[in-house]
C-alpha cells in the first residue's frame, strides 16, 4: 500500500520584514500556521526515484525542469547516504506560486515521507530533526517552517522558529484570485524600510481576542503585491465583507489572502459565497503535517 504524507498550506498571520541580509535575502518575523487545505504526497517503492503530478493544479508544474520534492529526495539520499529510490505521486490542491507555501510544503513534505519510506528515523531523534531542519534550509526558506509543520513564529529568513502562542480553535478561509505572483518580484517591489518584530502574548483564549492582537500587526509585501496584481485587493475586500470576518489579509508575498473566523464551520460556509472563478478553501486550523514530529521546543522547554 501507498504510503501518504499531507503537505498543508501554510499561512502567514502576519509577516514584517525587520531586515536584509548583504546577500539579497530578508528577514521577517511571521507568526505561521497551517491550514486543512493540504496537497498530498504518496510514496511506493520504485527501482528508482519518480515523481508524478496529479491533481486540479497539477498543470502549472508540467512545465518545470527540476520539482523542489525531486530536490528534496535526492538531498536526502545524498545526506542519508542511501540509494534513494521510490515512485512519488504529488497530488497538487494548492495553486501554485500563491504565498501559502505549495512547494515548500511539497518539498516538506518529501522529507518527512521519505525519512519512514527509507527507515531513517532522523525525525524520531532531536539529532536527526536538526540535521533535517538543515536540508530544509537548504531546499528554500519557508520549508523550515513546513517541516515543522505546526504554528511557529519564523524569524531570521525562515530558518530561525520560535514556539507560536497558543492558538484558540477557529476558522479560516482562502481565496486566491488565480493570478501567480513570483516572490522574488514581489520583495523587489517592496518599499524600502523595515519593521520591529510583533510582540505577541502567550497565547489567545478565542479568535476575536487573536484577531484583535493580529490587527495591529501587517503584512509588508501586501501593498507590492497589491501594486503587482491588483486583483489581491479584490479578494481582500471581498474576504472583509463575508459575514463573520474578524480579520483579513495577504499571506506570504500573496496573492492568496486569509480570513479568520470564529469556527471552521462558519468559514467553510463563507467560502461558498466568493467568487467561484476564484481557488477559494474554508475551513478549521491543522496540527499540520507530522506535527507528531515537531522538530520545534516546546513552550516549557525553550
Ligand atoms: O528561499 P526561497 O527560494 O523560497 O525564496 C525565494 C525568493 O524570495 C528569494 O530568492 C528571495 O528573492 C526572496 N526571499 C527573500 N527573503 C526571504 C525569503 C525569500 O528575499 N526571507
Amino acid at each position: 500500500m501507498d504510503m501518504m504524507e499531507p503537505a498543508p498550506a501554510k499561512v502567514n498571520l502576519h509577516l514584517h520584514v525587520t531586515g536584509r541580509r548583504s546577500d539579497g535575502y530578508h528577514e521577517l518575523d511571521s507568526l505561521a500556521v497551517f491550514a486543512g487545505a493540504s496537497d498530498q504526497l504518496l510514496y511506493r517503492p520504485a527501482a528508482e526515484l519518480i515523481l508524478e503530478i496529479q491533481g486540479p493544479e497539477a498543470a502549472a508544474l508540467f512545465t518545470e525542469r527540476d520539482n523542489l520534492v525531486l530536490r528534496a529526495g535526492r538531498l536526502l539520499a545524498d545526506a542519508a547516504g542511501v540509494p534513494g529510490r521510490g515512485a512519488l505521486v504529488l497530488k497538487k490542491a494548492l495553486p501554485v506560486a500563491s504565498g501559502i507555501g505549495g512547494g515548500s510544503a511539497d518539498a516538506a513534505a518529501a522529507l518527512r515521507l521519505l525519512d519512514r519510506a527509507w527507515g531513517l528515523g532522523w525525525m524520531a531523534s532531536a539529532e536527526g530533526r536538526a540535521r533535517m531542519m538543515a536540508l530544509a534550509a537548504r531546499l528554500g526558506a519557508d520549508v523550515p517552517v513546513c517541516l515543522a509543520g505546526r504554528p511557529a513564529l519564523m524569524q531570521g529568513i525562515g530558518e530561525t522558529l520560535l514556539p507560536a502562542p497558543d492558538l484558540p480553535p477557529g476558522g479560516m478561509v482562502l481565496a486566491n484570485p488565480r493570478q501567480p505572483l513570483a516572490t522574488p518580484a514581489v520583495f523587489r517591489a517592496r518599499e524600502p524600510g523595515f519593521s520591529a518584530p510583533a510582540e505577541l502574548p502567550t497565547g489567545w483564549h478565542d479568535m476575536p481576542s487573536m484577531a484583535a492582537t493580529l490587527a495591529t500587526l501587517h503584512n509588508d509585501l501586501e501593498p507590492a503585491a497589491v501594486a503587482l496584481c491588483p486583483a489581491v485587493a479584490n479578494v481582500l475586500v471581498a474576504l472583509r465583507a463575508l459575514p463573520g470576518c474578524l480579520l483579513a489579509r495577504m499571506s506570504g508575498s500573496g496573492a492568496t489572502c486569509f480570513a479568520l473566523f470564529a469556527d471552521g464551520q462558519e468559514a467553510a460556509r463563507a467560502a461558498l459565497q466568493l467568487p467561484a472563478a476564484w481557488w477559494r478553501w474554508g475551513g478549521g486550523f491543522t496540527a499540520g503535517g507530522g506535527s507528531h514530529y515537531s522538530p520545534l521546543a516546546s513552550r516549557a522547554g525553550a
